[in-house]
């Protein structure tokens, strides 16, 4: 297994550029088993999970070529010879749940695994099962299985989330876009995701109203066509790599980034005492001067603070000056990253769902474990503001989410490099 080594070397300075999301083109991909007509994906991130989902797809039938070095996808599923969502593929990521709204809408029945992913606590599919039964469907959960049947079509009905999910919210708005008559989804997430598979859905001939609201309404169509999309930027990729000046100081641009992507991590960062700024070709962000103030961070759905950056930003507060508590209240279990940098000497004090940060004068390098995706960056970040080197272990949870991360850091500056396992 790879492993990635970083040694603390002082300010950043230059340019990083943000990819697509990795989170978006997740849910673009299966949108394609909603037509028997081409979508084609630019702007796609370079990435296992991508290469995941492409491996699903192509299990069921679709076909899925890559371009330009992967940054270009064309899928079509013009011919489905398979509705079974396997296992094997599924237990690698969780968002493989994805192909079951549009292949039950598509062609009235879906058998689909229960997914793995991330280690961060339960993550059910309920409300996606929920979702999809108040249009009709039909299902049993069998030997680990979700069994799904529309005999005449998914009809079209009104269904309030009970809590804010993402991926359910997707199913449901792919679903819904082939079903009989209108539904309307209440309390949906209001994640940029939703908004950007709201707008390649829309390109392919759908019918909806409200994405980026908390109520989407879906008129449902006989069929969609093709369509060309370009992949929202990545606003944790984003998020990611601003907090990388801001915790070794100097001046990074990371091209593409919007503010409105991750306007509540940009008012945090602020707050702590770090600059943003809005340029042409994306957002600048430095830290020239001082320490950083510890800041207090509520992990939220969107337009809250992510929860993707709540590991990054306590890599942050682990040198803040004084005090900060951080509260972690989308995922159970989600602070598996605090052990990790207290072995870097940090001081860190998990209860529940909250963790206290105290602010300690620099931490030292030391060989640490990546746990999950958010994890692994965040002990990269904190190992570029450590004395001495880091050495982080386990990087494949890493290389789901994030394309050539050591290029990326070390062009501006910082000392990174991956040592291949076996
Ligand atoms: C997506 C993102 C993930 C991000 C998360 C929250 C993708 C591929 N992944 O995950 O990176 O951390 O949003 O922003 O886009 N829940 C249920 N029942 C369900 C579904 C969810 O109880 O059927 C719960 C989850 O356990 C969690 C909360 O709802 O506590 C939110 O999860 P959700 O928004 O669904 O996350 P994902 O879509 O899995």
């Amino acid at each position: 297994m790879d492993s990635i080594i970083v040694t603390g070397n002082g300010p950043l300075s230059g340019q990083i550029p943000i990819a697509g999301a990795k989170n978006a083109c997740l849910t673009l991909m299966p949108a394609t088993l909603l037509s028997e007509e081409p979508l084609t994906l630019t702007n796609a991130p370079r990435l296992s999970d991508i290469k995941t989902m492409t491996t699903l797809l192509q299990s069921l039938g679709a076909e899925v070529a890559q371009m330009q070095g992967g940054q270009v996808l064309a899928l079509s599923s013009h011919a489905l010879d398979n509705h079974v969502a396997d296992y094997d593929i599924v237990r690698k990521m969780r968002a493989s749940i994805l192909v079951l709204g549009p292949m039950l809408a598509r062609d009235g029945h879906a058998v689909v695994s229960l997914p793995g992913g991330c280690a961060i606590g339960a993550r059910p599919v309920d409300l996606h099962l929920r979702a999809l039964e108040a249009m009709g469907a039909e299902l049993d959960l069998r030997d680990g299985y979700v069994h799904a049947r529309a005999p005449g079509g998914l009809k079209g009905g009104i269904f309030e989330f009970p809590i804010v999910s993402v991926g359910a919210t997707e199913n449901a708005l792919m679903a819904a876009t082939l079903a009989k008559g209108t539904t309307v989804l209440k309390n949906a997430a209001r994640e940029p995701e939703i908004v950007d598979l709201a707008q390649c859905l829309r390109r392919m001939g759908a019918q909806i109203e409200g994405e980026g609201t908390s109520t989407i309404t879906i008129q449902g169509v006989d069929r969609l066509g093709g369509a060309t999309h370009p992949v929202v930027v990545d606003r944790i990729e984003l998020g990611t790599y601003m907090l990388a000046p801001a915790i070794c100081g100097g001046e990074v641009e990371c091209l593409g980034g919007r503010r409105d992507l991750v306007g509540a991590f940009c008012d945090k960062l602020e707050e702590a005492g770090v600059s943003v700024t809005e340029t042409e070709k994306g957002l600048k962000v430095s830290r020239k001067n001082g320490l950083v103030r510890s800041v207090d961070v509520v992990t939220e759905p969107f337009p809250g603070f992510p929860t993707d950056l709540q590991a990054q930003i306590m890599a942050l507060m682990c040198t803040a000056e004084g005090t900060s508590v951080l509260e972690e209240r989308i995922f159970e279990n989600r602070f598996m990253h605090a052990p990790e940098l207290m072995r870097m000497g940090a001081k860190i004090e998990v209860h529940g769902g909250t963790a206290t940060v105290t602010g300690v004068d620099h931490l030292k390098g030391a060989p640490v474990m990546a746990t999950d995706l958010r994890a692994s960056v965040s002990l990269i970040l904190a190992g570029l503001a450590a004395a001495g080197e880091t050495i982080v272990n386990r990087v494949y949870h890493l290389d789901r989410g994030y394309e050539r991360v050591e290029e990326k850091l070390g062009n501006v500056g910082a000392k990174i490099e991956r040592i291949s396992g076996q």
